[in-house]
C-alpha cells in the first residue's frame, strides 16, 4: 500500500467515527465482478450507441432492437457475483444506524451481496415496467421472451431503468438528495461523475459539510472537491477502509 497508506487511515478513521453515511456508485464497482463499465477502455458506450438503445426515442422506433441488447445484458449479469466490495459495503451498512447506499447500477449485486434499502437511481435491469398502465414487477429469469408484455394489460413492457433523457424516480431521488444532505461522511465509488443529477450528490454533501472520499482507479471532475482521494480498485480498498462489525460496534 506504500504511500497510500495514510490516505487509507484517514479514510478508515472518517468511517469509523461517522454517524451518519451515505455511499454512492457507479459502475466501477462492478467491474470486479466481471461486470463492463460505461465509459473508458471496453466500456459498452465504446461499442453501442446510447442514442439507439437507451433512449424512449430508441425504444419507440425499435422496441425489439433495444429489448436485445437488454437481455443480452440481463444474461450476461445472470452469471456474476458480487465482489469484495459490494460485500464492504453490505457490512459498513450493519455498523450504522444512519446509512444509505445510493447506486446508479442497474445489475441488483448490491442487493446480492446483502445490502439492504438501496437506493436504485437508475432503477433496475430486473424489472419490467408496462408502457400502457405503468405497473411495474420484477423478473429474475436470465433471458425474457420477447417482446414481453403486461401481465395485466398485455401491453408492451419495457425495462424497469432510466433512459438518457428521462426524469429519475422523484422518491428515490428525493431520499438520495437528503442522505448525501445529511451525512458525515459521503463516499463516492467507481462513477465518472459525469451523468447529472447523480454526479451532484458529491459536490451536495460537500456543501452541506460531509467529509467526501471518493475511491476510483483514476480522478474524476468530483476528485478535486474531496477530502480524501483513494486510487485503486474498489475491491482492494474498500475492504481495507471498512473495520469488521466489531471494531465499530453495532449499531454505532
Ligand atoms: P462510467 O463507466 O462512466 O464510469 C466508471 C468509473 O469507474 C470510471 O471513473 C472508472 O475509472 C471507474 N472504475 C473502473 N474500474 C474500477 C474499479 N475496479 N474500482 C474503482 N473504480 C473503477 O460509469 P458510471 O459513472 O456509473 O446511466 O456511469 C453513470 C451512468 O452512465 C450509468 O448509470 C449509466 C451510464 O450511461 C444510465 O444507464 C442512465
Amino acid at each position: 500500500m506504500g504511500e497510500k497508506a495514510p490516505e487509507m487511515e484517514r479514510a478508515r478513521a472518517l468511517l469509523r467515527d461517522a454517524h451518519s453515511v451515505a455511499v454512492l456508485t457507479g459502475a466501477g464497482i462492478s467491474a470486479e465482478s466481471g461486470i463492463p463499465t460505461f465509459r473508458g477502455a471496453g466500456g459498452l458506450w465504446k461499442q453501442f450507441r446510447a442514442e439507439d438503445l437507451a433512449t424512449p426515442e430508441a425504444f419507440r422506433r425499435d422496441p425489439r432492437l433495444c429489448w436485445e441488447w437488454y437481455d443480452w445484458r440481463r444474461s450476461v449479469l445472470s452469471q456474476v457475483q458480487p465482489n469484495a466490495a459490494h460485500h464492504a459495503l453490505a457490512r459498513l451498512q450493519r455498523t450504522k444506524r444512519d446509512f444509505t447506499l445510493i447506486t446508479q447500477n442497474v445489475d441488483g449485486l448490491h442487493f446480492a451481496a446483502g445490502s439492504e434499502r438501496v437506493l436504485e437511481v437508475h432503477g433496475s435491469i430486473w424489472n419490467l415496467r408496462c408502457t400502457g398502465c405503468e405497473r411495474e414487477w420484477t423478473d429474475r429469469s436470465a433471458r425474457l421472451e420477447l417482446l414481453p408484455q403486461c401481465p395485466a394489460c398485455d401491453k408492451l413492457a419495457r425495462p424497469g431503468v432510466v433512459w438518457f433523457g428521462e426524469k429519475l424516480n422523484p422518491n428515490t431521488w428525493a431520499a438520495a438528495e437528503r442522505a448525501a444532505s445529511s451525512s458525515d461522511v459521503f463516499l463516492v465509488v467507481g462513477t465518472s461523475a459525469m451523468v447529472y443529477p447523480a454526479a451532484g450528490l458529491a459536490p451536495l454533501a460537500r456543501s452541506a459539510g460531509a467529509k467526501v472520499i471518493e475511491v476510483n482507479i483514476e480522478a474524476t471532475p468530483v476528485s478535486g472537491l474531496v477530502d480524501c482521494a483513494l486510487t485503486g480498485r474498489a475491491g482492494e480498498i474498500l475492504p481495507a477502509i471498512v473495520s469488521s462489525d466489531q471494531e465499530y460496534g453495532a449499531g454505532s
